[in-house]
């Protein structure tokens, strides 16, 4: 079997989990490298997936590595738009995780980047469209359904016991529109076939301060009109009691779909004296692991086949440019049209 062999750059909550499935659950790859400023990680890769090379340097794991094909970027945000650059003009195919970039100037840095490297595969990770439900209602539109859809409902909602892990996140994350509504901004895009011209946001921190400090909210919720008339509302909340809750529902003419409600951590439901009641889930990844799993797989098998994947990068960028337009709505207290973050 042909095999793609893949170095990783960050090894953080989300890296660990991408190189264990690279490793374990993807029969055609291999992880020959492994890249960290932090020693503890990749001590842990060594111990756990014996990755052979190890580099503390990401520019030095480009340079020496020569039998590596591809390169899975998932560190912190603000790195990505240089990672993928670096990797693409190093001649490698690049997956990175969402989202692209915090501003939309590092977005076209990178569209002009791989528009001069057309024969390396280049993709962005939102997992969602990975995720089977949400493929299965992205198929049921195309059959046509429910007839055409003219809203979106769309949340990103975690759990609050990681809302301090959050407060020095956003740091580097871009904040809860960047780091959470880019996931529904992109849903929104690709279940009404259109793109996101005027947006008005609201929010605050209503139960963890620390957030307001950092000029960001713990709870939002976002008004979007499409170019082609549709609408969207998008809500993030960084204060659930009960679990993650990703949730998304499509009003169509002539039916709706809803996925991921209720946010259950599995069929189980229990009865007892305190009434009817199932369990949450824990995190994001408790949610998209079969996700996770799928994405990296697609990327694999787009490099062995030679076939860019359907996201582009530019639909990437029309995801931060909306990200970006949110954070500033919510900071002005305004609407604001996107066309007018381009002039
Ligand atoms: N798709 C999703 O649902 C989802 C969920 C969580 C995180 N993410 C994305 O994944 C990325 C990582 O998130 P995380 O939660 O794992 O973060 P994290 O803070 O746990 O890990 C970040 C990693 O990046 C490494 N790093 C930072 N700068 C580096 C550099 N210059 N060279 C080498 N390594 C460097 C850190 O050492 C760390 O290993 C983020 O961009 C985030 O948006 C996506």
């Amino acid at each position: 079997m042909k095999k793609l062999n893949i170095g990783i750059v960050g090894l953080g909550r989300l890296g660990k989990e991408y190189a264990k499935n690279i490793t374990y659950l993807v029969p055609n790859a291999n992880l020959v490298a492994a890249c960290s400023i932090r020693k503890e990680e990749l001590d842990y890769v060594k111990d756990r997936y014996n990755v052979p090379n190890l580099y503390a340097s990401y520019e030095q794991m480009l340079e020496q590595q020569e039998e590596m094909d591809a390169v899975v970027i998932v560190t912190s945000t603000d790195q990505h738009a240089d990672a993928i650059i670096k990797a693409v003009q190093a001649g490698y195919h690049v997956f990175c995780e969402k989202p692209l970039a915090l501003n939309i100037e590092d977005c076209i840095r990178v569209e002009k980047a791989v528009a001069k490297h057309p024969d390396r595969i280049t993709m962005l990770g939102f997992v969602r469209r990975f995720d089977v439900s949400y493929a299965d209602a992205k198929a049921k539109i195309n059959e046509g359904l429910v007839g055409t859809p003219y809203l979106i409902h769309s949340q990103t909602i975690d759990k609050d016991t990681f809302a301090p892990f959050q407060i020095e996140f956003c740091t580097t994350g871009g904040g809860i529109f960047h780091d959470y509504n880019v996931h529904d901004i992109d849903l929104a895009h690709w279940f009404l076939g259109s793109r996101i011209q005027k947006v008005w946001a609201l929010g605050g921190a209503y139960r963890f301060p620390e957030f307001a400090l950092a000029g960001d909210a713990d709870n939002t919720s976002s008004m979007c009109e499409l170019e082609n008339g549709t609408m969207a509302v998008l809500t993030a909340s960084r204060t659930s009691s009960f679990g993650h809750n990703t949730c998304t529902e499509i009003f169509a003419t002539e039916g709706n779909l809803k996925i991921g409600d209720p946010p259950a951590k599995n069929m189980l439901q229990i009865s007892d004296k305190h009434g009817i009641r199932r369990e949450g889930m824990e995190t994001f990844f408790d949610r998209f692991q079969t996700a996770f799993l799928i994405q990296i797989q697609a990327f694999v098998n787009h490099v062995l086949e030679n076939k860019q994947p359907e996201l582009t990068m530019n639909n990437a960028t029309n995801a931060t440019l909306v990200a970006t337009a949110l954070t500033k709505s919510f900071k002005e207290k305004k609407p604001v049209i996107i066309s007018d973050l381009l002039s």
